[in-house]
């Protein structure tokens, strides 16, 4: 071992991380080269990442149900079992952590994780508030020399993904003026629920509402099937932050792939009366994001729960596509929802000999597997598309448009310092009132 390699790893055994070597020693699948995986949250979600982590030594698991660990441990009868993430993490041995736990511990997880060396890869939302994404992609900046981390957005990896950003950024609609995305789930409740009988004995229900305000069990939240019991619970604004976590973070990853936005100067957002328990079905919110290198500043905006864009033509009608995205140029309109995608040139002089098709050779290349990117990159190049830089920026806008719909007015943003700078109740509803002994940076 050259000497430098040599001083490198010392360093960093002695300050207690763990380093996998960054070139396999005994091929790809040698034990020397696995990563040690805690998988929390191990149904629902968890269930979908079996395949994916099995190719690794996954040596804990973290449920706050005994019954979903029991589960879990099942497909992975070696690991240490724990009810309680946050003694998860202490494991020595772990040096990476899929987290599939409910969305209002996401950004804990992710902080906690990071700060003690391990790589994650998150579910989606990374957060639930504005200073949840600031923290995490703080942290994940101090960091990014020597963790791969990634947000589970996992249709980032549909070839179609790479095709909407070439057409954009190669002037298939011109200059870029306006981009939009819109989802049409629906999922309307009154407020919280109301207390119903006790938690069951396998389940640890103080430590599922973690660090939420108090609210009295009910089996309702959950009721739901594997992989879709988020549905349960995410519309809460405790809980979850509605579909502008929910497929607002897939849907605006097609928009935010191809844009290469940083953070609005201004946030506005109209729809349902604002209730105090549960997020808006009906939901928009308008943004301006800054120019960059290629493009000028741009409108963007996220619709949801009926509330729709206006169709380029009378033939589109926009309402047909679930999730979409629409991307409005000076020389036509791109809509396309996640596997496909339409171009409509707009006037007779825009006759597409401003625009070159790439040739194969140079086309984006697929990204593969999305899961294998993250564990690929905690082994070697730390490159991911959906790294908590990437991720971070597109929920803190996200999430800033329910700020401005919550106070019901136009805000101005400094994305710099995280601050609204005309509305004092807005800075407010930036952050969230977490239950003593929870701590959001840990
Ligand atoms: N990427 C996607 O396409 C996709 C799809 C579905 C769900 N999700 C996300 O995955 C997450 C989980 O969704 P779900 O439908 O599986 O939810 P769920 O309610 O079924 O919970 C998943 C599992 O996590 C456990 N759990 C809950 N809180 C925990 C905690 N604090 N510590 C450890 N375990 C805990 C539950 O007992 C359950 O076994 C959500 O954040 C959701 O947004 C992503």
């Amino acid at each position: 071992m050259k000497r430098r390699h040599f001083v490198k790893s010392l360093a960093a055994t002695s300050t207690g991380m763990l380093l996998l070597p960054r070139t396999p020693l005994f091929g790809a699948n040698a034990p020397s080269n696995k990563l040690n995986i805690a998988l929390l949250g191990t149904w629902g979600r968890g269930e979908a990442h079996f395949d994916a982590i099995s190719s690794e030594n996954v040596v804990a698991l973290c449920d706050v149900n005994e019954e979903h660990l029991a589960f879990g441990a099942k497909k992975f009868p070696g690991a240490k079992t724990y009810v309680d993430w946050r003694k998860c993490l202490e494991q020595k041995d772990l040096n990476a952590v899929v987290c599939c736990t409910l969305d209002h511990t996401h950004a804990f997880v992710a902080n906690w994780a990071m700060n003690r060396g391990l790589h994650i890869y998150c579910e989606k939302p990374l957060a639930n508030s504005v200073e949840e994404a600031r923290v995490v992609r703080a942290n994940y900046l101090k960091n990014k020399s020597k963790l791969a981390t990634q947000v589970g957005t996992q249709r980032h990896a549909i070839e179609n993904f790479n095709r909407v950003r070439e057409l954009i950024r190669d002037g298939a609609i011109g200059e870029l003026q306006e981009a939009c995305a819109w989802g049409n789930r629906q999922l309307p409740k009154p407020g919280y629920l109301p207390a119903q009988g006790e938690p069951p004995s396998h389940l640890h229900y103080d430590l599922w509402l973690g660090p939420a305000p108090f609210h009295p069990y009910n089996p309702d939240y959950f009721s739901g099937k594997s992989g879709m019991n988020c549905l349960q619970w995410n519309m809460y604004w405790d809980f979850g932050t509605g579909q502008v976590g929910d497929m607002g973070s897939h849907t605006m990853d097609l928009l935010w792939n191809a844009i290469d936005a940083s953070l609005p100067t201004s946030a506005e957002g109209k729809g349902d009366p604002v209730n105090p328990d549960v997020s808006p079905v009906r939901l928009e919110t308008h943004f301006e994001n800054p120019a960059n290198d290629w493009r000028p500043a741009i409108r963007t905006a996220w619709y949801q729960g009926g509330a729709m864009p206006e169709s380029p033509s009378q033939y589109v009608d926009l309402k047909k596509i679930g999730h979409g995205a629409m991307f409005e140029g000076s020389k036509g309109t791109l809509v396309a929802d996640f596997s496909t995608r339409v171009l409509i040139p707009s006037k007779n002089t825009a006759d597409l000999t401003y625009y070159k098709p790439r040739t194969a050779a140079t086309v984006i290349p697929p990204l593969g597997d999305f899961q294998k990117e993250w564990i690929n990159a905690c082994k070697g190049s730390l490159k991911t598309s959906c790294d908590f830089d990437y991720g971070s920026k597109l929920i803190e806008q996200m999430l800033l448009g329910l700020v401005a719909y919550r106070v019901g007015k136009k805000i101005a943003y400094d994305g710099t310092t995280g601050h609204v700078t005309d509305n004092p109740e807005a800075n407010e509803l930036l952050r969230r009132t977490y239950r003593p002994g929870w701590t959001l940076n840990g």
